[in-house]
């Protein structure tokens, strides 16, 4: 369930059934029900009854609503809050300062992209940026004290070397590291948040993303992984699925670098090749690859691709000795 969701509940409840606004923002916005709800919970207007500007229909339209101002609201931001039940995201920036400019430069546009994908599903409040204030959700100088003042129970901490796997398990708030690694040398830092977390006495759970049973070919920019988390615990979606809308095609490449070499067949000509049969696209369905990455790969491993019938005669015409086919020419 996002916002939208329980906006649309309050407004059936109030008997209104069709909303509508002035608000150019809204009208304009991709979704104008979840952003007329981000008004609502952030304070900047109400809902009221009448109708005014553009209309939403949400079934009928006999007893209409605004949102905007009067004297009057019949809904408001209170009322709202009391019926959200959100999960906190928190990105933990307590390691920014160990980033080089160009990371830190990436981890400020990967927040603000967090903030596009929490206004998809809850409200700008609902993002905490600790340890580095960037402009974006709201900032608390520490995670452990967020943790301790709010009085979250369930912190779930998410981590490529997490102690199990992440499957939608519901959380008070998910917590997600403030890295950017380009280079690959930041191996195991997400753990260190733990560490710090437990000696400043907070618990948490750790869990990865894992896609079919490895975190390769998992996204792991910060604004991917927060999409991933809202699409399973709120949307209910399946990891796999989630993680495959958020997949780019240079990700699913990454992994499919990892699964290939463990479908070729070995066939000595004079010299030994990997063969790929031309068939095997279609057992990669589960990620983002275009034919294209496809060939890509399989060419930089230097592998090549056969048509299944042509490969069928040279294996028919050729011996096995339990390691390798070989081909006389
Ligand atoms: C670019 S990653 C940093 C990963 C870092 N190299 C490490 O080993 O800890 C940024 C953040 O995304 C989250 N993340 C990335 N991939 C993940 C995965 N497969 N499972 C869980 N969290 C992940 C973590 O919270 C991580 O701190």
């Amino acid at each position: 369930m996002r916002l939208r969701d329980v906006f649309i509940e309050a407004l059936r409840e109030l008997g209104i059934d069709c909303i509508s606004t002035e608000i150019r923002r809204i009208v304009e916005s991709k979704d104008p029900i979840q952003t007329m709800a981000n008004y609502v919970i952030m304070g900047r207007a109400d809902v009221c009854r009448g109708l005014k500007g553009y209309v939403f229909r949400i079934n009928s339209c006999k007893n209409p609503a605004y949102v905007g101002k009067c004297k009057d609201p019949i809904l408001r931001r209170d009322d709202l809050l009391e019926r959200a039940n959100f999960p906190y995201i928190v990105i933990d920036c307590s390691l920014f300062n160990l980033h080089s400019e160009k990371e830190k430069r990436k981890i400020v546009l990967q927040v603000q992209q967090s903030l596009g994908v929490v206004r998809k599903f809850m409200w700008d409040e609902m993002l905490v940026v600790t340890h580095k204030d960037l402009g974006f959700g709201l900032y608390y100088p520490s995670t452990s004290d967020f943790i301790r003042d709010r009085g979250l129970r369930r912190v779930i901490l998410l981590d490529p070397n997490g102690d199990c796997i992440f499957k939608g398990q519901k959380a008070d708030c998910y917590i997600v590291g403030g890295i950017v690694d380009k280079s690959g040398e930041k191996r195991g830092w997400t753990s260190k948040i733990r560490e710090n977390l437990e000696k400043e006495g907070v618990d948490v759970e750790s869990m990865r993303i894992e896609l079919r049973g490895d975190v390769v070919g998992v996204p792991d920019r910060i604004n991917t992984i927060v999409e991933i988390i809202l699409r399973v615990v709120l949307d209910g979606e399946d990891v796999e699925v989630a993680v495959r809308s958020v997949q780019s095609n240079l990700v699913a490449r990454w992994r499919l670098r990892k699964e290939i070499p463990k479908r070729t067949i070995r066939i000595d000509v004079k010299r030994p090749f990997r063969v790929v049969r031309k068939s095997e696209f279609e057992n990669f369905k589960w990620l983002n690859l275009r034919k294209k990455d496809f060939y890509d790969v399989c060419s930089e491993l230097g592998y090549l691709v056969l048509d299944d019938e042509w490969l069928e005669r040279i294996l028919r015409l050729s011996s096995y000795d339990g390691r390798r086919y070989i081909f006389k020419v």
